[in-house]
């Protein structure tokens, strides 16, 4: 059978008057690769924070590989963040002073566990970089630099992998080697993955497509190819608010 890997309840976001969630209810099985998009501002960003356990919903629940986090204190949520939820954002955010094997094996110094070299290594040779080891981002072109963020993300064998527009700041082509990436750590691995992007054709890399549209879910397209995801994006954009 089959479990979830995120869940998420009813759950609504509000800043102040603004509702950017509302009331969304939706899981990621274990083992899934799903793509969020929706027009800018539909709550893309928000959803994914909150699935991570990096914002807090004003309503509604969260649950990570079973855990609800709804009720967790700061030091257990910080916690889980770390060891069982990875992040990729578009700016790759990695420490300019440290080398590609240095900023993989942060997440795991950060949690006071040990380092072991093959570990890092192999991370590193999974996203196609064991001959960058010891170079450092400033050295490492877009792509790279992404890749190592992937590893760093996938180091502490995290629940799920949340993208925010991964490739929103690469090429076309290194974009879709990251993707290809993306699809093999699902297909190979059983990583659960959750992607933001505004790119049909990387859209089409996931099994599922979720649109959403002023904080709701508006609808999803499974198995589908980029035309019909475009289609049903120029759809939603055309849509009167
Ligand atoms: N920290 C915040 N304070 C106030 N409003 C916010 C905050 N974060 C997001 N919002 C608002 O919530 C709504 C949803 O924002 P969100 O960043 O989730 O959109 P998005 O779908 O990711 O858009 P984009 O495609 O442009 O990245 C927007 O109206 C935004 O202005
Ligand atoms: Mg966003």
């Amino acid at each position: 059978m089959t479990h979830d890997a995120v869940r998420l309840d009813s759950v609504t976001r509000r800043y102040g008057s603004l509702t950017a969630l509302d009331g969304v209810s939706l899981s990621f099985p274990a083992g899934s690769f799903t793509a969020v998009m929706g027009p800018s501002g539909s709550g893309k960003s928000t959803l994914l924070q909150c699935a991570a356990g990096l914002d807090r919903p004003t309503s509604g629940s969260v649950a990570v590989g079973g855990t609800e986090l709804t009720g967790l204190g700061e030091r257990r949520l910080t916690l889980l963040r770390r060891e069982r939820v990875g992040f990729v954002f578009q700016a790759f955010n990695l420490l300019p002073s440290l080398t590609a094997e240095q900023n993989v094996a942060l997440p795991l110094r950060l949690a006071g566990r040990r380092v072991p070299t093959a570990l890092v290594r192999q991370a590193l040779a999974q996203v196609g970089l064991a001959d960058r080891a010891r170079h450092r981002p400033a050295q490492l072109s877009g792509g790279q630099q992404q890749r190592v963020a992937l590893a760093r993300a996938l180091i502490t064998r995290p629940d799920v992998l949340f993208g925010d527009e991964p490739t929103g700041a690469l090429d076309t082509r290194t974009g879709r080697e990251v993707l290809g990436l993306l699809r093999g750590m699902v297909d190979r691995e059983g990583q659960t993955v959750v992607m933001v992007t505004h790119d049909p054709v990387a859209a089409a890399y996931a099994d599922r497509v979720i649109f959403l549209v002023d904080g709701r879910v508006s609808g999803e397209l499974t198995g589908a190819d980029a035309d019909s995801i475009a289609t049903r994006m120029t759809r939603l954009e055309a849509a009167p608010c």
